[in-house]
Formats: structure tokens, C-alpha cells, sequence
């Protein structure tokens, strides 16, 4: 046994045996305190190997949305197990990907009817790009391959990803010059900055493959919402300039802003969506592209050559499948969206105290999601550690304390998180 630095309790052997060997993401590993060993999950809870339970405000980086180990998920997936656990999706198909497919293009608005599997989210973003790219060079145009994103947007941490995230809030300030480049803008906030946008996609029509935007909430460039007025506006533009619209809601989707996907707020159909994260329940890694009518039908050809060009190995695994149908048969069941609700204003009530605090600028709510803005993170180590003390899971990054907490989470524990953010920003800003 070691000492955890982070935890000041003991790390049980299995770690300590492992810890140069796991490299972990986002960490300097020379300096990171060892991570907190977790030997088991339930409800909105992580059980720590040494018997501590944390409530988890984050539902592992927002995808346990009915919380660990439901039941009927996890029935599901063991049946799948037992039956067939992965074959390719080249030339064969399974159930659970087929039935799957079809639920998600009845579930998701308008004509999104077609979907192409993936293992990660990222990945899902990568196949939208190219798509869209593929979409215009199928018709002859092969000037069309940069992508509109937007300030503070991200959309993972593979290379084309990380060429439509914001190059200087993102995680990639490091690789600028090594990436893609594309056409950075800032979200419109006004009639004037819609008007500049406007004439931005005019200008530049034959150079744009889509644009790309999570919707309503840009989620690791630090929890910035805009409202479903200006998405309505950037895909009305979008619709006038002939643009292609394409809608990461690999975040969003599954209920976390109040409706099941973020686009319906705004009564809009993306050209492609992306979805993964809550997809499976949090259950499995993976992920969908989800095309319209017309983008597949772009695609339909004598010709192979039109054909989509990608296939990741596990694309379609059936156990991933049975999952992310068992996790929509909840969402059918059970009354996620009314939870969302309920925690909505929860948050807003319990976590509007933080406006007083000296150092906070902006609390802000949307569906599951709270915020606290800080002017500028320090003690972000000291952050993680208290609340972790308080028997909390929140993880402070850039400069918002946030919480995004599993959809089934209780009364009692959203209270455990909420009365730890409010003391622990009211502690921070005393130091
Ligand atoms: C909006 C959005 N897009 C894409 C991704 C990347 O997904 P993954 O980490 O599964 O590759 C994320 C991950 O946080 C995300 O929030």
C-alpha cells in the first residue's frame, strides 16, 4: 500500500503496482497526485477501494445518464454477452446495431434517417467531416473542405477534431500550425454579429464543407450557452447561403438541456448530427453520425468510389448496441426529462447564493447543467481536493466549478453537490 496523495488514504496494491504504466489524459504525470482508485459504482455513486462513496456530480464526464449499473442496461448487455458479443459490421449485420439504427432515426428530428456507427465521439465528428467534404466532392465541387466553427466550441482531441475547436481555449493550443486550417468565428450575440456572419457565408461559399456547432451549450470550451434564438439564426444562414449544418450534440443530446436533443429548442434539423457520450447510458463506448436524406442520398451511386469511405473496427458492437437500446428503452420508460427539470431548478435555486461571492461573474443553469464562473481559476488542485473531502466528485477546469450530474441522482445527493460548490467557492474566495 502507498500513500494516494491526492485522497491522503491509501491506494490498494493494484495501483500502486500499475501507476507508471497508466498514462492518464490531460495530466502531467511527472507532478499528478495518483488518481483515487475506484473499485465500484451504484446509483449517482463512485465507491472508492478503501470504502469511501463520492455522489458524482459529473456522471464520468456526462454520460451515466440513468446513473451506474441500472439494472435493466445492464440485463441487456449480459444477455447480448452470452449471445454474441462483436462481430464486424462489414458484410454482416446484428440486431441490436439494426434495431438500434432504426430507433435513433425515429427518435431524432426530421428526415435524420441514416446512421453510421462509430467507437468515440470524436471519431462520429471526424465521419461528419468528411461527409460533408465527401457530400460536395460527389457533386463535383472540390473546393468545399473547410469548416466554420466557433470560438470556444470543441469536438475531441483527434486531428481533424481538433482543427474545428477554439485554437486557443481548447486542449490544443500546443499543435497550432500542425492542424487543418479552418474558418474561426466568433457565436453571434447580436443582429449585428448574425449580419456579419451573413456576409462571412456569402463570401466564402465555395470554400465551406458545413458548419459546426454543439448547440445551445459549448461544453469543454467551458460551459458557454447561447440561446436557441441564435442557433435558429446561424441555421437559417445556413439554409440561405446553402450551407451544410452539422450539430454535435455528443454532449447535449439525451436530455441534458431539457429536451432530448438540444436542436429541438431551437425547432431546427441539423444536415448531420453527431451522438455518444449518454448514447449507451454510459454503459459502453459509442457513438453515431447521423445523416438526412440528402446527404445519404449523395452517396447512392453506380460508381463505388461515391461510397463513404470509413469503418472503424468495432463499429456497431453489439454489446454497445444492446446497451444504447436498453438506455432508450428508459428513456421511454422512465421520466428523464421531468427529472431534468426538477434538477434544473434545483440548480438554479441552490447555486444562485454564488452570485454574492467575490471572484464569481456569472451562475448560470440550463437543463442538468449548473455553472459557476470564477474570474480566473487558482487553487483548482485545492478545488478537487475539498470536494472531494466533502464526499463529492466535481472537477474544476479552465474557469468554471460545474456540475452535470446523472439524470437519476436524488434530492438529497444534488443537495450534497450543490451545498458543496456554494461552500467551497465561498471558502476559495477567502483564502
Ligand atoms: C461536444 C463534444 N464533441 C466531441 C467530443 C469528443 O468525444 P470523445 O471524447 O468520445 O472522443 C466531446 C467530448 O467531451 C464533446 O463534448
Amino acid at each position: 500500500m502507498t500513500i494516494s496523495e491526492d485522497s491522503g488514504n491509501t491506494a490498494p496494491d493494484w495501483l500502486t503496482a500499475a501507476q507508471k504504466h497508466l498514462w492518464l489524459p490531460y495530466t502531467q504525470m511527472k507532478t499528478v497526485a495518483p488518481p483515487l482508485p475506484a473499485a465500484a459504482t451504484e446509483g449517482a455513486r463512485i465507491i472508492l477501494s478503501d470504502g469511501r462513496e463520492l455522489v458524482d456530480g459529473i456522471a464520468s464526464w456526462w454520460t451515466a445518464c440513468h446513473g451506474y449499473n441500472h439494472p435493466h442496461i445492464r440485463t441487456e448487455v449480459e444477455a447480448q454477452l452470452e449471445r454474441l458479443p462483436h462481430v464486424m459490421l462489414g458484410g454482416l449485420v446484428t440486431e441490436p446495431a439494426a434495431r438500434l439504427a432504426q430507433r435513433l432515426a425515429a427518435l431524432t428530428p426530421g428526415d435524420l434517417d441514416h446512421v453510421f456507427f462509430s467507437e468515440s465521439g470524436s471519431v462520429s465528428v471526424e465521419i461528419g467531416m468528411k461527409m460533408a467534404i465527401q457530400y460536395w466532392i460527389n457533386q463535383g465541387k472540390r473546393g468545399r473542405r473547410k469548416f466554420v466553427c466557433f470560438r470556444y466550441g470543441y469536438h475531441g482531441d483527434t486531428l481533424g477534431t481538433m482543427s474545428v475547436c477554439d485554437p486557443d481555449e481548447g486542449m490544443h493550443t500546443l499543435f497550432r500550425g500542425a492542424l487543418l486550417e479552418q474558418f474561426l468565428v466568433d457565436v453571434p450575440r447580436s443582429g449585428d454579429d448574425l449580419h456579419t456572419l451573413d456576409a462571412f457565408l456569402r463570401t466564402h461559399r465555395d470554400e465551406i464543407a458545413a458548419v459546426i456547432i454543439e448547440p445551445l451549450v459549448q461544453g469543454a470550451g467551458g460551459m458557454k450557452f447561447h440561446p436557441p434564438e441564435v442557433l435558429a439564426g446561424i441555421a437559417a444562414l445556413c439554409d440561405k447561403h446553402g450551407h451544410l449544418l452539422i450539430l454535435d450534440e455528443i454532449f447535449t443530446g439525451f436530455g441534458r438541456t431539457g429536451t432530448m436533443f438540444a436542436c429541438q429548442q431551437a425547432g431546427i434539423v441539423p444536415d448531420i448530427m453527431t451522438l455518444s457520450k449518454a448514447l449507451t447510458g454510459g454503459t459502453m463506448a459509442l457513438a453515431a453520425t447521423i445523416a438526412r436524406a440528402h446527404i445519404y442520398d449523395a452517396f447512392l451511386s453506380e460508381d463505388e468510389g461515391a461510397a463513404l469511405m470509413h469503418g472503424p473496427t468495432f463499429m456497431g458492437n453489439p454489446l454497445a448496441c444492446a446497451a444504447a437500446n436498453a438506455s432508450l428503452d428508459l428513456f421511454a420508460r422512465e421520466p428523464r426529462l421531468q427529472a431534468v427539470e426538477r434538477i434544473e431548478g434545483h440548480l438554479r435555486t441552490a447555486l444562485a447564493p454564488c452570485r454574492e461571492i467575490e471572484g464569481v461573474v456569472d451562475v448560470r443553469t440550463l437543463g442538468a447543467i449548473g455553472v459557476i464562473e470564477l474570474a480566473a481559476m487558482r487553487d483548482i488542485a485545492w478545488l478537487k481536493q475539498r470536494f472531494i473531502e466533502q464526499g463529492v466528485w466535481l472537477r474544476p477546469f479552465g474557469d468554471i466549478i460545474y456540475t452535470t450530474p446523472p439524470l437519476t441522482i436524488t434530492e438529497a445527493e444534488l443537495t450534497r453537490i450543490t451545498d458543496a460548490m456554494v461552500a467551497t467557492t465561498r471558502e476559495w474566495a477567502a483564502r
